[in-house]
């Protein structure tokens, strides 16, 4: 048996042609333009890259992007004023702050000062509590929404199943796991969560009719630790040394693909997975973010 091969690009255009709409609709309703803006503080190519391709996707949706780059020596008292000034820009609706930040900067002061409204990641603790606790209006973090629309968007509704995390960390685990405990669209899953630290891996693993794979290690998950049948997530990106490709690396998952691909019912790629839908997931939180935004002007200037 060969896996379905799920084309997380082609999910994620589906995806954005439905942002769009949505945002050209706000326009035509409400004359508000959705606007994100991205903090980059340094010069780390990998994360200038991924900032580049938000503000890309940003404007090719009709949002208004603003791209804000600081020197790698920025202090956390003048990050902290930047992210005081977006907060009160009526222009813009969800800020992100990109990680990892220089070592003088302390990541949980930063996230805690952004306005948990225009929280796009779904980091601030506020809105880390409010999704651990069920709610349902709630800015969540774009990588695990991703992989609910993955799930949804190919018939593995995670209704009622078994699913799997390897991997604890804040960005991906932790509210994967909150999203598929959730009740309702795309949540009511059974959920076990797995680690480094948890002992013989592949026991836990082989449970899983839905396993997603959060934890930043090449070939993590080989072939005997999967259920044959499972629908396999890669949330791994691992850059590898190949000095047969013209930039020098290769991207590869935390899943051996060539041979859990020969046992799973469905699995996604690295790169063409979950990466393009995470983008696509912080369009779609943007527009989230305004929507509610626009309401509560609209709501204090009744009140008013
Ligand atoms: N660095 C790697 N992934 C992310 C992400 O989803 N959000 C932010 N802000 N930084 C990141």
């Amino acid at each position: 048996m060969s896996a379905q091969i799920i084309d997380g690009n082609r999910i994620a255009r589906e995806l954005k042609d439905e942002v769009k709409d949505g945002v050209q609709r706000l326009r035509a309703e409400r004359g508000i333009v959705p606007g994100l803006a991205t903090v980059l503080v340094g010069e780390d190519p990998a994360s200038q890259v991924y900032v580049g391709m938000k503000n890309r996707d940003a404007r090719d949706l009709g949002l208004h992007s603003r791209q804000i780059t600081l020197a790698a020596d920025t202090t956390e008292a003048e990050l902290l004023v930047l992210v005081q000034q977006l907060n009160a820009d009526p222009a813009i609706h969800g800020i992100l702050v990109q990680l990892p930040l220089p070592p003088q900067i302390d990541e949980a002061s930063v996230l805690m000062a952004i306005d948990p409204a225009k929280d796009v990641d779904g980091f601030h603790p506020l809105n880390v509590g409010r999704l651990s606790t069920g709610a349902e209006d709630v800015l969540a973090p774009c990588t695990p929404r991703g992989v609910i629309e993955i799930l949804l968007r190919t018939g593995h509704d995670p209704a009622g199943r078994h699913c799997v995390v390897v991997g604890r960390s804040n960005l991906v685990g932790r509210p994967m796991a909150s999203l598929l405990l959730r009740k309702g669209r795309g949540g009511d899953a059974t959920v076990t969560v797995s680690h480094s630290r948890t002992p013989n891996l592949g026991t836990v693993t082989r449970l899983a009719e839905i396993l997603i794979v959060a934890v930043g290690r090449p070939r993590t998950i080989t072939r005997d630790m999967v259920r044959p049948g499972a629908v396999v997530i890669d949330v791994g990106v691992n850059r590898l040394e190949d000095p047969s490709s013209e930039k020098g690396f290769r991207l590869v998952g935390d899943v051996a693909f060539d041979e859990v691909s020969q046992i799973a019912a469905a699995i996604t790629p690295v790169p063409g997975g979950v990466g393009p839908m995470t983008r696509a997931l912080l369009m779609s939180n943007t527009l989230i973010a305004a929507t509610a935004l626009a309401a509560r002007v609209s709501h204090t200037e009744a009140s008013g």
